[in-house]
């Protein structure tokens, strides 16, 4: 009985197995999953702890002064938000000592301040590098031109990193967004404060390898930001297809006579 049973129970697991072994869905982020407090919570680090001093620079604190005129002197905490980012500009992140000298400046709790920044994913609260590259993986991204999966793919291969990590040399640090709002000229990526756009495998490595060589020679040649295929904006790249002539002219519709 066991041995007719047998062949039954072999056929059914081989219909089973492959369903189990081809997944057929794909996670949301390439992100590697973090530590569910990472995004709230700061512990102390030999780069990022209250004993590292911070100042703004005289520079920086002539546009704090142009900032705080914007805003009645009894709401100068409604200027948090352009301080916390001028303090990311000029340290490099925004450690817990740029969050504390931001709010000795406009008088809050800090607790108030750190909740600004842990709430707003703009403020990097670990440091990045020279290059933040932020690759949109949102819909439009994914299946607009070549999609942004081999974006992806070709960066791990260039940069040798996944999501979420800075290269060795500090020079790149790379992860996963969701959409900035360029879905026309998907596929994309933000590189600090510039959008680069239409990319393709070749494109990304070309303007991440010029990015690199630009860090040690100032000379080197780097893409302007915007679309890299040629477009200018977001017109049709397939050229004008309609409105290509004039179809009402004034002066033709005016009558002759001089009545009107
Ligand atoms: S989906 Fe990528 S910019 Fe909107």
């Amino acid at each position: 009985m066991a041995s007719k049973l047998f062949p039954a129970v072999v056929r059914s697991s081989r219909q089973i197995i492959p369903q189990v072994s081809k997944p057929q869905w794909r996670s949301f982020s390439a992100v590697a999953p973090k530590l569910s407090d990472t995004l709230h919570v700061h512990r102390n680090k030999p780069d990022n702890n209250p004993s590292i001093p911070f100042k703004f620079s005289k520079e920086n604190e002539k546009i704090i002064d142009e900032i705080l005129k914007r805003y009645p002197p009894q709401y100068k905490k409604a200027a948090v938000m352009p301080l916390l980012d001028l303090g990311q500009r000029q340290h490099g992140f925004t450690s817990i000592s740029v969050m504390n000298e931001v709010a000795r400046l406009l008088e809050m709790p800090p607790m108030r301040v750190y909740e600004v920044a842990t709430f707003y994913t703009m403020y990097n609260r670990e440091p990045v590098g020279k290059y933040f590259v932020q690759v949109c993986t949102t819909t439009p991204c994914q299946l607009g031109g070549c999609g942004s999966d081999k974006i992806v793919q070709a960066i791990n291969n260039h940069l040798g990193i996944t999501p979420g990590h800075t290269t060795d040399d500090g020079l790149f640090t790379y992860i996963e967004v969701e959409c900035l709002g360029a879905c026309v000229n998907a596929p994309m990526v933000q590189i600090n404060d510039d959008y680069y756009e239409d990319l393709t495998p070749e494109s990304i490595v070309q303007l991440l390898t010029a990015l690199k060589e630009s860090a040690t020679n100032p000379a080197a040649k780097v893409p302007a930001p915007g679309p890299l295929s040629g477009r200018e904006t977001c017109e049709n790249s397939a050229g004008l297809t309609n409105l290509k002539e004039v179809v009402w002219n004034p002066e033709q519709m005016m009558r002759k006579d001089g009545e009107l």
